[in-house]
């Protein structure tokens, strides 16, 4: 099954100002359930831009954005709310818990805002905590933990109410490479043994070599893409290779 479908996604931004960029060009990209995409090129060739048309925070100035079949520029308001709450999780570079709520409120707060029920809610925070290994430390606060825990909670937020799309941009950005190998452990395990579908943004080859299929964009436009189908280090070299062609990626953010 497609989850995410993007067909001919255009974006120019500063259309009243004299200063127009094309971000995006006649961008279509397929993501079938279950993969792990990673999304990679040089320093504004638009891979935010991309991700933020797919979240539904900012709309195309043409082509769409289909989640599920469902074309998200028909929603709006608070049905649009709605859906992005409840088919999008979101992976951000600093983890963005909320330091007054405890790890299992903050973990529990998609499902609160979509005013789910408590026993489930509560079912629902104990599994994906016990799945990611810190089911003993729901009462504690973020400052009363690891960073490495912190950064489990916020995976655990980003898939507790099941979405059909796990979007990161940049998740390994702020993190050092003990922490960026462990974040991407995890959301290897969500991918394998939890079936999340994941979009990423990276500009780090080493993060990116844990997905399935890199596209790579260029000038806002699709440029090549590969496939891993091996193991890491394999793969890892001919994310170098690309991004040496490309110019740009690397670590240079
Ligand atoms: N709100 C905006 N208004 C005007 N131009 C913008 C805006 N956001 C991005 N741009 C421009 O659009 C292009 C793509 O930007 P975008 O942020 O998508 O790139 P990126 O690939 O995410 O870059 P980076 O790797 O540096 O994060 C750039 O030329 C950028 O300057
Ligand atoms: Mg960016």
């Amino acid at each position: 099954m497609v989850v995410l479908q993007t067909v001919g996604l255009t974006k120019v931004y500063g259309s009243r100002s004299r200063v127009v960029t094309q971000a995006l060009t006649n961008f279509t990209l397929e993501v079938e359930q279950g993969e792990f995409v990673g999304i990679m090129g040089p320093s504004g060739s638009g891979k935010t831009t991309l991700l933020n048309l797919i979240a539904t925070i900012d709309q195309p100035t043409s082509g769409k954005v289909l989640i599920e079949g469902v074309d998200t520029s028909r929603l709006k308001g608070e049905r649009l709310a709605e859906f992005r709450r409840r088919r999008l999780g979101f992976v951000f570079q600093d983890f963005n818990l909320l330091d007054t709520l405890t790890i299992g409120e903050n973990i529990a707060l998609p499902l609160v805002l979509d005013r789910r029920p408590a026993p489930l809610i509560k079912e629902r925070v104990r599994e994906v905590a016990e799945a990611l290994r810190i089911g003993e430390i729901l009462e504690k606060y973020p400052h009363e933990v690891s960073g490495g825990q912190q950064q489990r909670a916020a995976a655990a937020r980003a898939i507790v109410h099941r979405p059909a799309l796990l979007l990161a941009d940049e998740p390994t950005g702020n993190l050092d490479s003990k922490a960026a190998r462990e974040l991407m452990e995890i959301l290897t395990r969500l991918n394998e043994e939890h079936g999340a579908t994941i979009l990423m943004v990276t500009h780090d080859p080493f993060a990116a070599s844990f997905c399935r299929r890199i596209v790579f964009i260029r000038d806002g436009q699709r440029y090549n893409e590969l496939y891993r189908g091996e193991s890491r280090a394999p793969f890892f070299q001919r994310i170098l290779d690309v991004l040496a062609m490309i110019g740009g990626g690397g670590r240079d953010a």
